[in-house]
């Protein structure tokens, strides 16, 4: 294929002479000429391990050429990847307008440039941009400047997810190829260009794809600042982090893994609050600060909160709240966040009925008793014996159990509004008209 890559930084470079490695017809773009010369020269205009060789075979080689002029680089080209810089603003937010002056080059290059072969010329975003760009600034960009042409256009967003210092391998070894678009010409002509990764080419909507290079990164962020609040609090109270974090990362089954991140419910229980609060306290009475760690607390507390809101905000009166454990399968009460919940909705004047599946008043005891009682005093008069009897005359039903009762009543008593807390209740009960996700 013929590809033009739009901007010759990291990111670019590392991508245009991949690719011509492996036997694309690459011609890389930048407005800095002394970039362009430098891979004219047969040398990486960046510091990336491996990058000098590859952009000098590849320049040897004839696959891979350097200009500073759009026109030259789009000429029958089938593909513009843009790779320009989306650096931060003032106020933090994202510095769009070198990629709207890239489409913009791209767009007038093509006008007036031999159209491709194929007759259609894809322009695939691999900058990071927030979620709604490609659809909101590309794509009109391209529809408004095209139009009339007869040029057949797509867009796309295929994130890139190499780190430097590692880059090529990263790139050739990425932890998924994703493409955002709508457009399946455009899906095909990127599978088509990287199929040489020999990896699954996964085709999803457009900001899905634009939102999971930010959630990576965030991500990633987040590992480096957790392993770091931990180490400044462990430090302190003489116990070596390093080796703490290392048996930590043994455990695939909770720590390492995907248990835990899937958008739903706040946590709680009688452990994660419990304990989170304990180290808390002893990092405030060593004086250290745990920010990241504090504000787990507060930004669950926000997940309550916005269940109540949408409950206050819909006309309900009456609510069936199914599931009330702070998760299936037990009876465990203490710092359950449905009840919580149910409390909160109580307090608000909602008509409040609750089935669990597992929770029986009469056997509850100890602190899971005193728990319930100072939260919900009267809970042997708000449980219903069946989830159908909870749901009788409500106009919305919170719903945290997937529990086959729970789901059959669902199907049968189809309440107006549901809010499901679990992401679990399955496609049937996910297709009922009234039904709503958490974050979803
Ligand atoms: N650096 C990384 O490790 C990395 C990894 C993944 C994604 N990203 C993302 O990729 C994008 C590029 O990052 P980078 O580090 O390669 O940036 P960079 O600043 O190193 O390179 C951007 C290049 O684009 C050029 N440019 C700007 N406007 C242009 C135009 N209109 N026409 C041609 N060239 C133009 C600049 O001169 C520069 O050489 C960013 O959105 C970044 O967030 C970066």
């Amino acid at each position: 294929m013929k590809v033009a890559v739009v901007g010759l930084g990291y990111v670019g470079t590392v991508t245009a002479a991949c690719v011509a490695a492996n036997g694309h017809d690459v011609r890389g773009v930048d407005v800095d000429a002394a970039k362009v010369d430098e891979i004219r020269a047969g040398r990486s205009p960046v510091a990336e391990p491996g990058l000098d060789e590859l952009v000098a075979q590849a320049v040897t080689g004839g696959t891979l050429h350097a200009t500073t002029s759009c026109i030259d680089a789009l000429d029958e080209a089938d593909m513009s990847l843009v790779c320009v810089g989306t650096p931060s603003t003032v106020r933090g937010g994202t510095d769009l307008s070198y990629v709207r002056r890239a489409v913009d080059d791209i767009v007038a290059a093509l006008r007036i440039v031999t159209p491709p072969a194929s007759g259609q010329h894809s322009v695939v975003i691999r900058s990071t941009v927030p979620p709604g760009t490609v659809e909101d600034l590309v794509t009109p960009a391209l529809t408004s400047g095209l139009a009339g042409t007869g040029i057949s256009l797509g867009a796309a967003m295929c994130p890139e997810f190499l780190r430097e210092g590692t880059g090529i391998a990263d790139f050739f070894a990425s932890p998924f190829v994703v493409v955002g678009t709508s457009d399946p010409r455009v899906a095909e002509a990127v599978t088509n260009l990287l199929g040489f990764l020999g990896q699954p080419v996964r085709v999803v909507d457009i900001r899905i794809a634009e939102a999971l290079k930010y959630t990576c990164n965030a991500f990633h962020a987040t590992k480096v600042s957790f392993a770091n609040e931990v180490s400044r609090l462990l430090r302190l109270v003489g116990v070596d982090s390093r080796e703490v974090m290392s048996l930590f990362c043994e455990d695939n089954v909770l720590n390492i893994s995907p248990a835990y991140l899937r958008p739903g419910f706040a946590f709680g229980g009688s452990c994660l609050p419990k304990d989170l609060r304990s180290l808390l306290h002893l990092a405030r009475m060593n004086g250290a600060d745990l920010p990241l760690l504090a504000s787990t607390l507060a930004t669950n507390a926000l997940v309550i909160s916005e269940v109540v809101d949408r409950v206050v905000a819909s006309d309900a009166r009456a609510v069936a709240l199914l599931g009330l454990s702070f998760k299936m399968n037990t009876d465990d009460l203490r710092e359950s966040p449905n009840v919580e919940l149910a409390e909160r909705l109580i307090g608000k004047g909602f008509d409040v009925h609750i089935f669990d599946p597992v929770v029986n008043p009469a056997r509850l005891v100890g602190a899971n008793r005193r728990h319930v009682e100072s939260k919900l005093p009267h809970l042997g008069r708000l449980l219903a014996h069946e989830p159908s009897e909870a749901l009788r005359g409500a106009d919305v039903a919170i719903v945290s159990s997937s529990d086959r009762a729970v789901l059959d009543a669902l199907l049968t008593g189809r309440p107006r509004h549901l809010i499901d807390l679990s992401g679990r209740l399955g496609s049937e009960v996910e297709s009922l008209p009234g039904y709503e996700g958490l974050g979803w």
